[in-house]
């Protein structure tokens, strides 16, 4: 784990083919923080998970992480370099194991040793995923696909672990167990980029965030401020002035 790790993202420009979607996106993380990306359906927070995954190519602008560009690294890199991606979606392999798809998240590892302690830290994290771990992942609730998505990202070791839309299909019970996980990832000091569409939940769990408009960052600041901020809890929260 990098303690140092900050991601920094200046004037970030991506997009699909020839259609850009994101205009001058600067935002970044420190070490031991949790980040909220705020926004509505479209606004391209998806598009800036992929970006910094390194599954779309950087247009413009740059992002780095601990000051070393990576605005044209592989996707392999980005990993290596200590960002782990839990896409939206969670995007297993439905009909492989849960043990299988938690070990292809250390597919750039060799220290075999230490895969299989890391394995077993994420069996101690969710238990759930022990008792299924021979089970088609497939077969599994979302609640219990979501744990193995994010138990997956962390095989890779990250220092930053992206969670693109953690609540999205659970019931509030499921979503309070993960954020309670994401918590104690957060506490080994793991720093996590969030993007959640429940952005009471998101700030809750936040401590700064970044509003996301039509592929530009509209506001930022401290999570407690957004949550109390009149235009955010009327446009994101259906809430009227704190
Ligand atoms: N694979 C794609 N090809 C073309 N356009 C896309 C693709 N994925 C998303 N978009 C477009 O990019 C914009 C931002 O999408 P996305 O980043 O998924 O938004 P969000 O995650 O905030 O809901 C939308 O206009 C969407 O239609
Ligand atoms: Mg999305």
């Amino acid at each position: 784990m990098n303690e140092a790790l900050k991601l920094d993202v200046r004037n970030l420009q991506a997009g699909y083919g020839d259609v850009q979607v994101l205009w001058d996106v600067s935002l970044d993380v420190a070490a031991g923080e949790i980040v909220a990306i705020i926004g509505s359906n479209g606004a391209g927070k998806s598009t800036i998970m992929r970006t910094l995954s390194g599954l779309l190519p950087v247009k413009g602008g740059t992002f780095s992480i601990d000051g070393r560009p990576m605005a044209d690294a592989s996707a392999a890199d980005l990993v290596r370099a200590g960002i782990a991606h839990v896409p939206e979606g969670r995007r297993l392999f439905s009909a492989m194991s849960v043990r299988d798809n938690l070990l292809m998240g250390a597919y750039l590892r060799e220290d075999k040793a230490e895969i299989a302690a890391d394995l077993e830290s994420v069996y101690q994290m969710f238990p759930i995923l022990a008792d299924r771990r021979g089970q088609d992942a497939g077969t599994m609730s979302g609640g219990e696909q979501q744990m193995c998505a994010i138990g997956r990202g962390l095989m890779s070791r990250p220092s930053l672990l992206l969670i693109d839309e953690l609540s999205l299909g659970l019931a509030p019970r499921i979503v309070d167990q993960l954020s309670d996980r994401l918590r104690e990832i957060n506490a080994k000091g793991v720093a996590i980029l969030l993007v959640e569409q429940d952005v009471i939940a998101g700030l809750e769990l936040a401590n700064r965030g970044f509003i996301v408009d039509r592929g530009r960052v509209t506001l930022s600041g401290p999570a407690k401020d957004l949550q109390g901020n009149a235009a955010v809890r009327e446009a994101y929260m259906g809430l009227g002035a704190a």
